[in-house]
């Protein structure tokens, strides 16, 4: 497949997903809109229709929650292919949305689409309005994902960090209870193989987690301390702080000064405190269990996303080198889990696939900080899984092999990202 093959697919992916307004992830798997999944997406509609594209968060961003938090996934439309559906978050909200959240890459998408769009004082308009909301966001997740006010939000379910079943969170789960559970049917295994998804010991404690909060009214001045499961993720955090990093810029550009102090000081404190998710004997970040105290000895994925917020210096050094380790060992793309640890399982969602959203992330802050030779590899290693196997949810990291879901909207993208956006992409695909 050339260049204009591999965009021609993708261009027709987004199209195909598009509902109007908004674009699902995939037919059947994911028939609803999802939250990181639209504000990356925007970046992909940008290069074909830049108006689309704001349409894209805009719509998002109208199901924000009155407190400031927004849904991970919003029910535009009734659908039985997905479990669970409107009828078991029951958040009674006026369009029907879910009760948690996910990584907020909104903050970074304005950014990117602002400056590469017409910056016409309508365009202006229409981003400095979301950025209010993504303003409104950041403060919530510090209001109430940090009541302590220690500098670091918390996740309170896998399903907020995006990266789902990801090892990180085995121990923190395993100790949710889940004996009390109503009866349930899953939807995810009908569409994909049940290697390739999470466990049913997994979907048990979501399920418990979903039903927690829900019998507390999904109050959000109360779930936070009442949650049996409460994980600072380094990643999540650090696109957070990223996030916000780029809504000061964009703030000072516009001269919202009040608006520029409240995210430099969010990410200031933010900054601080993820030193203490460092670990010398990983060479990386690691999450911290909030309900133990304890650092969680994990080596994903997620412990490298800070190259997104570290200036240059040994830690960021050390995180080159484990990007650089996890390439020799799966050339398909970075691992989400480290093909060395036992836990590694290559073909099951979070537990070592390689995900372009996420490659993209680990791209972006490599570029921002003099790594560009690294960033190029992973740029390529990404666009040989499409080659290989066209634009599905995630892929083996050592073979290549397509998982997950099939056509899938984020993933087609990023492949419009990095060979549109990215310089030298498209003359390493041959
Ligand atoms: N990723 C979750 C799922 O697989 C929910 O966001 O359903």
């Amino acid at each position: 497949m050339d260049r204009d093959q591999m965009l021609a697919r993708a261009r027709q992916i987004l199209q195909t997903n598009d509902r109007g307004g908004y674009t699902v992830p995939t037919q059947g798997l994911y028939p609803f809109q999802w939250n990181w999944d639209s504000c990356l997406t925007a970046l992909g509609l940008q290069h074909l229709d830049p108006h689309r594209a704001w349409v894209e968060v805009e719509t998002l961003m109208a199901h924000q929650w009155e407190d400031g938090m927004v849904p991970h996934i919003v029910f535009h439309e009734p659908s039985d292919s997905y479990f669970p559906g409107p009828e078991v978050w029951q958040t009674r909200r006026p369009t029907p949305t879910s009760g948690i959240t996910q990584p907020p890459v909104l903050g970074l998408v304005l950014e990117q689409l602002w400056q590469r769009g017409d910056r016409s004082p309508a365009t202006q308009a229409r981003c400095q309005a979301l950025m209010a909301s993504a303003d409104r966001w950041h403060a919530w997740f510090h209001r109430c994902r940090d009541p302590q006010g220690t500098g670091l939000v918390a996740l309170l379910h896998p399903w907020e960090s995006g990266r789902d079943n990801s090892c990180d969170w085995d121990s923190a789960l395993a100790a949710v209870p889940a004996e009390g559970i109503g009866p349930y049917r899953r939807r995810d295994t009908q569409h994909v193989d049940a290697a390739q998804r999470p466990t049913q010991f997994e979907y048990d404690r979501y399920v418990a987690l979903l039903e927690c909060f829900r019998a507390l009214g999904w109050d959000n001045s109360r779930t936070h301390d009442a949650s049996p499961f409460r994980v600072v993720d380094p990643g999540f955090n650090a696109i957070l702080i990223h996030s916000d990093q780029a809504l000061g810029r964009l703030a000072l550009e516009f001269g919202m000064g009040d608006l520029a102090a409240a995210c430099q000081s969010r990410t200031s404190r933010g900054l601080r405190a993820l030193g203490g998710l460092w670990s010398d004997a990983h060479g990386q970040f690691l999450p911290l269990d909030r309900c133990t105290g304890q650092l969680v000895a994990s080596p994903s994925v997620g412990g490298l996303l800070p190259v997104l917020v570290l200036e240059p210096g040994p830690r960021q050094d050390a995180l080159v080198s484990r990007l650089e380790d996890l390439l020799r060992k799966a050339p398909f793309g970075v691992a989400s889990h480290d093909p060395d640890d036992a836990r590694f399982d290559g073909r099951r969602y979070w537990r070592g696939p390689t995900w372009l959203i996420v490659n993209y992330l680990l791209i972006k802050g490599l570029r921002a900080h003099g790594q560009a030779q690294l960033a190029d590899r992973i740029v390529d290693a990404s666009l040989r899984c499409i080659e290989r196997a066209g634009c599905s949810e995630y892929y083996h990291p050592v073979t290549g092999e397509a998982l997950g879901g099939g056509k899938f909207t984020w993933t087609a993208a990023m492949v419009i990202e990095f060979l549109t956006r990215q310089p030298r992409a498209h003359a390493a695909v041959t």
